[in-house]
């Protein structure tokens, strides 16, 4: 999708379709008003014949519009002016442009963003619209033989400006939005995968493409051998139980100065999480698939940043391995030795996440990093305690939480701090080792941060818990590209 901005009334753009709000009660908005003016008061007679009312959600759609430049007009109901935030705004256009995607229109233009929008200032909207089409264009990678969803026609989106100073903005909004939709469609991409296509292996050849495809960007992929080198023990004990093989992925962004730390992003890489030997029930299990979702995000934010050459360095690692029940597969009480040299009781085989991100964590302190973001699908219990719409936040770092519960509000990908402390930790305890990989069920994610933290001496370091945002389960199955809008603002704010 090419994104652009025009400042040309509405009336006068040459475009396939425009895309007008109705405010509630039939109040046309500034772009309805100029088109109408010259279209002989069409909208108007059907706002007066209740066609169409305003409410939010409402749409319909004017072929044959002659007397404009515009080949069609949808107009879309954006509910009370009052109320009218970039939350309406986003829902209202995403509505719009579904059913333009349905037409046969090739470009399309928004002149949403004409009416104020008190939350939100013309980069904001540009940033938002660039995201809502991009993700409208977004299909799943399936292996469907017929019946396949068709590419909606739309190749182009325009996004109309008031004036001079707020087309600039919304150019970087829009630069930006594409920058975000890229990285989000390459998360997506990766984590629809089925599991027998999306290995470790196979994100290690994604890594290596992501290198081929940005000089930016330098991938080094560590294997088993290397990783008993390293002393991964922790890491090493989910892979056993499986064939297909264990990888270290590492991707190295240049893009700020020489001596400039970078901030460094820890993938949770599980490309199937069966429980192991504390296998998981069979409802649903499918959706493990998706336990390499934190993998994807750091993907897509690396593709982001690689794609907006944002002036920064950061690097990427991903543990990437299955968790499979086997012979040789490890065994509740079995005793692992991290990277960092703590002892650990694995109580539970199905708490794999924080085994591999300990040692992924320990391994990242190679680089001096500014900060450790960890990203991870890690519990079930954080699920319970958000729900689908905000991802649980853990940190170490007022400021650095502060900085990314700002981000995910900015980037309407939110993020709901949640506590870590010696309270919560006391669950671990282990008589056999230094401590467990399970506390009770009580708290369940936040005794799974208490569990990182312990490995996060001296970092600044971060957890996002994206078990319930990262995708949509049941029968609309789908990564949602979460929490890379999230991710990449903070990296656009550094
Ligand atoms: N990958 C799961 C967490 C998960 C559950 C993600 C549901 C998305 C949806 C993780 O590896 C796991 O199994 N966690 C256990 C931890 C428990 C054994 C302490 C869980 O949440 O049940
Ligand atoms: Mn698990
Ligand atoms: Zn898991």
């Amino acid at each position: 999708m090419e994104f652009f901005v025009t400042s040309a009334t509405p009336a006068r753009q040459r475009t396939d379709c425009a895309i007008v709000g109705i405010f509630d009660k039939g109040e046309l908005s500034a772009a309805a008003l100029d088109i109408d003016a010259r279209i002989g008061g069409s909208i108007a007679r059907l706002v007066k014949r209740g066609d169409i009312r305003g409410k939010a959600g409402d749409l319909l759609l004017l072929a044959d519009v002659s007397g404009a430049a515009c080949e069609r007009v949808v107009l879309v109901g954006l509910g009370s002016r009052t109320s009218f935030r970039r939350k309406q705004y986003r829902k209202a256009l995403a509505a719009a442009l579904t059913a333009v995607a349905r037409t046969s229109a090739r470009d399309v233009i928004s002149y949403l963003s004409l009416d104020a929008v008190p939350d939100a200032d013309s980069y904001a909207l540009a940033r938002t619209a660039a995201e809502v089409a991009g993700n409208i264009e977004y299909r799943i990678p399936d292996q469907k033989t017929s019946n396949k969803r068709p590419k909606s026609t739309l190749t182009r989106f325009g996004f109309g400006a008031a004036n001079r100073t707020d087309r600039a903005n919304a150019e970087r909004g829009l630069e930006h939005g594409r920058g975000i939709v890229i990285g989000m469609g390459l998360m997506r991409d990766l984590a629809n995968l089925a599991p027998n296509v999306c290995t470790p292996t196979y994100l290690a050849g994604a890594a290596k493409t992501l290198a081929r495809e940005h000089r930016s960007i330098r991938t080094t992929v560590l294997g088993e051998d290397e990783c008993r080198r390293l002393k991964m023990g922790s890491f090493l004990s989910v892979t056993a139980g499986t064939v297909e093989p264990a990888k270290l992925i590492v991707m190295e962004y240049r893009g700020g100065g020489r001596t400039d730390a970078p901030i460094v992003l820890v993938g949770k890489g599980v490309t199937f999480d069966t429980g192991g030997i504390s296998l998981k029930p069979p409802p649903a299990m499918d959706e493990m698939k998706f336990d390499m979702s934190g993998a994807a995000s750091v993907f897509g934010a690396l593709k982001a940043v690689a794609e907006l050459e944002l002036p920064i360095n950061v690097v990427g690692v991903i543990p990437a391995c299955e968790n499979m029940p086997d012979a040789k597969a490890t065994k509740p009480g079995d005793i692992v030795k991290s990277m960092s040299g703590q002892t650990i009781e694995v109580l539970n085989t199905d708490a794999e996440g924080r085994l591999i991100l300990c040692d992924a964590i320990t391994y990242s302190r190679r680089f001096k990093p500014a900060v450790v973001i960890d990203i991870a699908t890690l519990t079930g219990a954080c699920v319970v305690a958000l729900g689908n719409h905000l991802s649980g936040l853990f940190s170490n770092d007022e400021a650095l939480s502060e900085a990314l519960e700002q981000a995910g509000k900015r980037a309407d990908d939110r993020a709901w701090r949640m506590p870590i402390g010696e309270e919560y930790a006391e669950g671990l305890k282990s008589n056999f080792a230094d401590f467990a990989n399970v506390a009770g069920r009580e708290g369940g994610a936040i005794t799974a941060a208490c569990f990182l933290a312990k490995f996060t001496d001296g970092l600044r370091w971060a957890h996002l818990d994206i078990a319930g945002t990262a995708y949509v389960g049941g029968s609309q199955k789908s990564s949602t590209g979460r929490p890379v809008p999230l991710l990449v603002d903070y990296l656009l704010n550094q």
